[in-house]
C-alpha cells in the first residue's frame, strides 16, 4: 500500500498563520504534504514561521494579508493562483479579542472585533469560492470557539457575538456551496495556551479556572486543534459538511 501524505497535492491558505493556532495548523498541513500560504499582518513572525517549515522540508510562503480589507484578499488570492495554480483549503483562523465587558466596551472596539473575526472570514470565503470552484472544489475551515456554541462565563459578549456569527456563516456556506463540492466546517476550541491568552494567564488563578471547566482536565494544545483542522481539510472528511466540531475535552457537553 502506498503511504500517501494526507494533504498531498493540496494548496492551503491559513489566515493568522504567523503564530499561535495558525502557525500550528500551517506546520501540520505542511507535514502532510500541502503547500501552505501563511496570510498575516505580521511579516516578521510570518516569514520566520514559513522559513521554519521550509527548513523541515515543507513548502511554505508568507503572504501579507489584512483579512479586514477586501483589496488585500484579492491580491493574496491572485498571488496564490499565480504561484500554485489552485486553492484547495482556506482556514479562516485570524482572530482577536478585546476583553471589555459589554457595559464598558467602546463601540469602535466592537467594530474592530467584528471586522477581524467576522468580516475577515466573510471576505475570505467570498474570494476563495471562485478559485476553489475552478479547481473542482475545496474545504473551508472557520475558527470559531466554544464561545460560538455557548454563553461562556469567562468570555466577554463581543467575542461571543463574533464567534457565534462564524458558526452560522459556516452552515450557510456549507449548504449553498455543496453543489460546487466546497465543504465548510467550523472548529470550536476551548482555551489553548497561545500568545492570545498570555495576558489572561499572567494571573495563575485564571489559568486554573480555565482548566477546571474542562472534563478532560487540561487546556487544549495547538496540536489538538491542528489535528482537527487536518482532518477537515483532508479527503477523509469528504462527507463532513456544515459541522461545528468542538475541540474542547468535553467542555460544551457539560
Ligand atoms: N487561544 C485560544 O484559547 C483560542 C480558543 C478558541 C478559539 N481561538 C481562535 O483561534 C484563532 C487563533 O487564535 P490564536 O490564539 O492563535 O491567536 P494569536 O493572537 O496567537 O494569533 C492570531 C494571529 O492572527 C493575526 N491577525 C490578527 N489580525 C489580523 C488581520 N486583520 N489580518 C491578518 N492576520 C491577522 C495576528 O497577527 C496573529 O498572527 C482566533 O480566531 C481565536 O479567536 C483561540
Amino acid at each position: 500500500m502506498v503511504n500517501e501524505k494526507r494533504l498531498a497535492g493540496k494548496v492551503a491558505l491559513i489566515t493568522g498563520g504567523a503564530q499561535g493556532l495558525g502557525a500550528a495548523i500551517s506546520r501540520r498541513f505542511a507535514e502532510e504534504g500541502a503547500v501552505v500560504f501563511l496570510g498575516d499582518l505580521n511579516p516578521g513572525t510570518g516569514n520566520k514561521t514559513a522559513a521554519e517549515i521550509t527548513e523541515k522540508g515543507g513548502r511554505a510562503f508568507f503572504i501579507n494579508l489584512d483579512v479586514t480589507n477586501e483589496d488585500s484578499w484579492t491580491a493574496a488570492l491572485a498571488l496564490v493562483e499565480k504561484e500554485a495554480g489552485r486553492l484547495d483549503v482556506l482556514v479562516n483562523n485570524a482572530g482577536i479579542n478585546i476583553r471589555e465587558p459589554i457595559e464598558i466596551m467602546k463601540a469602535e472596539n466592537f467594530d474592530t472585533m467584528l471586522a477581524v473575526n467576522v468580516k475577515g472570514p466573510f471576505l475570505g470565503t467570498k474570494h476563495a469560492i471562485p478559485l476553489m470552484r475552478k479547481g473542482g472544489g475545496g474545504s473551508i475551515i472557520n475558527m470559531s470557539s466554544v464561545c460560538g456554541l455557548i454563553g461562556h462565563r469567562y468570555t466577554t459578549e463581543a467575542y461571543t457575538v463574533t464567534k457565534g456569527a462564524v458558526t452560522l456563516l459556516t452552515k450557510t456556506i456549507a449548504v449553498r456551496y455543496a453543489k460546487d463540492n466546497i465543504r465548510c466546517n467550523s472548529i470550536h476550541p476551548s482555551t489553548v495556551e497561545t500568545p492570545l491568552m498570555m495576558e489572561v494567564f499572567k494571573d495563575p488563578a485564571k489559568k486554573q479556572e480555565r482548566i477546571g471547566e474542562v472534563p478532560l482536565g487540561r487546556l487544549a494544545t495547538e496540536t489538538d486543534v491542528a489535528n482537527a483542522a487536518l482532518f477537515l481539510a483532508s479527503d477523509e472528511a469528504a462527507f463532513i459538511n456544515g459541522v461545528g466540531l468542538p475541540v474542547d475535552g468535553g467542555t460544551t457537553a457539560d
